[in-house]
């Protein structure tokens, strides 16, 4: 088999990748609400609100505009770690909300340096990803994974553990009078935050009204929208190849949590691109749809997410729930300024060439090219790979089940494309 040289994609000049400033901090957001949405379909906002709030304590403390971001991305992955294949681990602080419960529950005490561990792999997040490993410490060094004490443990996670503990507080006691967060905190305070940043917290509270830009969803979404406004950057994800490197890592999360082979994305990525490079689409084309495969399944992460590890038969519902995933993954991309297309590409990767797939039933050429090219790598990798359903099979079986199933579930110029590939 050929390989092209995907090297040339990351040489791309910049200018060929349109996306505004406001993209970082659109897609983090967007993508972190995504992965806490409850079994229900709701918005719990948790990163959201501990974001908003150590904004707010960053800004008191004059924050230079470049900690201030790392702040905020920080504060918005925080949790990352604790995406679950069933659940979050909000729902586990808030049923164990003592720190020694917390330190010996293994899902709980993991996910500060599983989310240091993801986002490391990404080398732009890197003080983001410290910041991130190291927000369970306590100020006075009983907290976790790593007992850091006092000024050992970055600023920026001292001021994420007071916003994140009163987030929890709040869930916890369903309290949304001040003095009573005030007075339940007041407790732990000595022990769990740096007395400085906790000063801060407590005039805010008493003073600027904090609570009220985190009471209801409305005021959420607002106070988010306008911190978006000064986390404008043209160049944190501004080239082609920290624009790769961010989508693979996004990409890894998905697979991890939802499929039983690692790097399923990555390969699908791999394999579309080939076809792509065959099929002689342009560059900027062929780039689209390597970053529409990175990021294909990530509706998986919106909803429940145990249903793609089950080796039963899927029920009804279960069903609906897998197959909701393309709508739910372009509804998440949909509202990242320049996502558009790979939104569109994503919306359609299980359409069947004779309209018997989802959602919308599309039929042969109404199927963006893109989506139909993405279908069938997604198929050969899957049948290649082993699944909680079948055995993978080798290279000559799925391809001939590929053949199969031409001009029903696949395009066939894309399926000969792709065997031509496979054979050459
Ligand atoms: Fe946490
Ligand atoms: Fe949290
Ligand atoms: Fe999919």
């Amino acid at each position: 088999m050929t390989i092209y040289p995907q090297a040339r994609l990351t040489q791309l000049p910049i200018q060929d990748i349109d996306f505004p400033s406001s993209f970082a901090a659109d897609f983090v957001s967007e993508f972190v609400k995504a992965c806490e949405l409850d079994n229900s379909g709701s918005e719990i906002y948790h990163s959201w609100k501990v974001c908003i709030m150590a904004c707010r304590i960053g800004k008191k403390l004059n924050l230079d505009r470049n900690t201030m971001k790392e702040l905020f991305f920080a504060s918005l992955l925080h949790d990352i770690g604790g995406v679950m294949v069933g659940g979050h681990v909000i729902d586990l602080l808030t049923q164990i909300p003592d720190v020694y419960g917390q330190k010996s529950n293994f899902r709980i005490f993991v996910h500060p340096h599983r989310g240091e561990t993801i986002l490391g792999t990404f080398p732009t997040f890197r003080n983001i990803s410290e910041i991130v490993g190291t927000h369970h410490e306590f100020y006075d060094g009983t907290g976790f994974p790593k007992g850091l004490k006092g000024d050992k443990i970055p600023l920026c996670s001292r001021i994420i553990r007071v916003a994140d503990a009163v987030e929890i507080a709040a869930q916890v006691h369903s309290v949304d009078d001040p003095d009573e967060i005030i007075s339940l905190l007041g407790i732990f305070s000595e022990e769990e935050f740096d007395p400085e940043i906790y000063k801060i917290f407590v005039d805010l509270v008493k003073n600027e009204a904090l609570f009220d830009a985190v009471k209801n969803s409305e005021a959420v979404e607002k106070s988010i929208a306008e911190l978006k406004k000064e986390m404008t950057d043209h160049h944190l994800l501004s080239s082609p190849d920290t624009l790769n490197r961010f989508f693979k890592m996004v990409a890894s999360i998905a697979d991890n949590l939802t499929s039983s082979e690692y790097n399923h994305s990555l390969r699908v990525a791999e394999l579309s691109v080939q076809m792509a490079y065959l099929m002689k689409l342009n560059e900027s084309e062929i780039l689209t749809i390597r970053w529409a495969s990175f990021l294909h399944d990530i509706g998986k992460l919106a909803g429940n997410r145990s249903v793609y590890r089950k080796r039963e038969k899927l029920t009804d519902e279960e069903w609906l729930n897998v197959k909701a995933h393309p709508q739910r993954g372009y509804d998440i991309l949909n509202k990242v300024a320049g996502m558009d297309k790979i939104a569109y590409y994503i919306l359609y990767h299980h359409e069947n060439q004779d309209g018997s797939g989802y959602p919308e039933g599309l039929k042969g050429e109404k199927i963006p090219l893109a989506s139909r090219i993405m279908h069938v790598a997604d198929a050969y990798d899957a049948i290649t790979s082993n699944r909680p359903y079948h055995r993978k099979k080798q290279q000559e079986e799925a391809l001939s089940e590929l053949k199969k199933n031409v001009n029903k579930q696949f395009d066939p110029n894309v399926v000969e494309v792709f065997s031509k590939f496979l054979m050459s």
